[in-house]
């Protein structure tokens, strides 16, 4: 599934780094190429890494 049109990334390629430690929308779009163009896809990354950062396996694999 995509979740920024503009850019062509899918829902998979944010995740993998949101658990690989990616905690905001702007950081997770530089790695993978471009930065936001429109902005409107960037409430769903975000909200992707909080709740990624804030999981337990999340915290295990960072402490
Ligand atoms: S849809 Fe992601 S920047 Fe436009």
């Amino acid at each position: 599934m995509y979740v920024c049109i503009c850019n062509r990334y899918r829902y998979n390629d944010l995740r993998h780094l949101a658990v690989g430690g990616t905690r905001s929308a702007e950081e997770a779009y530089s790695v993978l190429g471009n930065g936001p163009q429109c902005g409107r896809c960037l409430q769903f990354p975000q909200a992707l890494m909080h709740e990624v950062g804030a999981s337990p396996e999340a915290k295990s694999a960072t402490a």
